[in-house]
């Protein structure tokens, strides 16, 4: 049997292979305790997560080939769109307990779940019950950012992330849209919603600078990387 081999692809992401099968994976900062069912692995005693790319829209433009990831350790985050969790958990891995992670949603219930489950356990994260188009309301909790991450789903989500940088990001700071062609127009053909989307970032001062869709794990999305200038 081939012993397993794990492969850094940017900080403290990696590429799990066995005989079996080949994953994307990060070091679980809760060893023993997994968040949404993923399978754990031991490396040299070390227990990795597994990163479900289908869950995902990070870890599927990891694997779509993402150039830059600009989430890294000890940096600081904001998410926006956090839900209960499954991927800020994977941030939560990345960043460690010298970074910080502030995820925003709207709906209590999933934020209940993300207090339950995720951040109960993980010190990095601070939950936030808000509104992301009102970022007025929430600036008191936060500090300046390095990335603000965004996954609303919204029609104005370009909107929304533009308004979140002016307010939290450093300059050079980073921000990571996923974009969802269907919330903006089902009718319309989804590369030029995402050129839309591009075009409202950079007139919000952000020079977009990976633009990767990201089927076949999430048809008709794309996520934008872009630069705070
Ligand atoms: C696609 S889900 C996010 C999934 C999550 N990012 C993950 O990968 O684990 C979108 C989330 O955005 C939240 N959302 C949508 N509009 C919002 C808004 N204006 N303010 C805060 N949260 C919002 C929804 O409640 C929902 O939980």
């Amino acid at each position: 049997m081939l012993q397993p081999v794990l492969e850094e692809i940017f900080p403290q992401v990696y590429k799990f292979r066995n005989d079996k099968q080949e994953l994307l994976v990060t070091m679980n900062l809760t060893p023993g305790k997994t968040v949404y069912g993923e399978p754990t692995f031991l490396v040299d005693d070390v227990e990795y997560r597994s990163w479900n790319p289908t869950r995902s829209k990070l870890g599927a433009v990891i694997l779509k080939g993402l150039k830059h990831l600009p989430i890294i350790p000890a940096c600081k985050v904001l998410y926006l769109g956090v839900a209960s969790g499954t991927t800020v958990s994977h941030v939560s891995d990345i960043i460690g307990m010298e970074g910080h992670v502030w995820g925003l949603d709207f709906a209590p219930r999933s934020l209940r779940d993300l207090i339950d489950k995720v951040s109960r356990f993980r010190k990095n994260i601070s939950p936030i019950l808000g509104d992301a188009r009102r970022p007025e309301s929430y600036a008191m909790m936060l500090p300046k950012v390095d990335v603000v991450f965004a996954d609303v789903a919204q029609p104005d989500q370009a909107e929304i992330v533009v308004k979140n940088s002016r307010f939290f990001l450093k300059k050079g700071g980073w921000v990571m849209l996923s974009i969802k062609s269907r919330s903006i127009d089902v009718r319309e053909k989804p590369k030029d919603i995402y050129q839309s989307q591009v075009e409202i970032l950079e007139a919000g001062g952000l020079k977009v600078h990976e633009l990767i869709q990201l089927d076949p794990f999430e048809k008709d999305h794309a996520m934008a990387v872009a630069e705070f200038i």
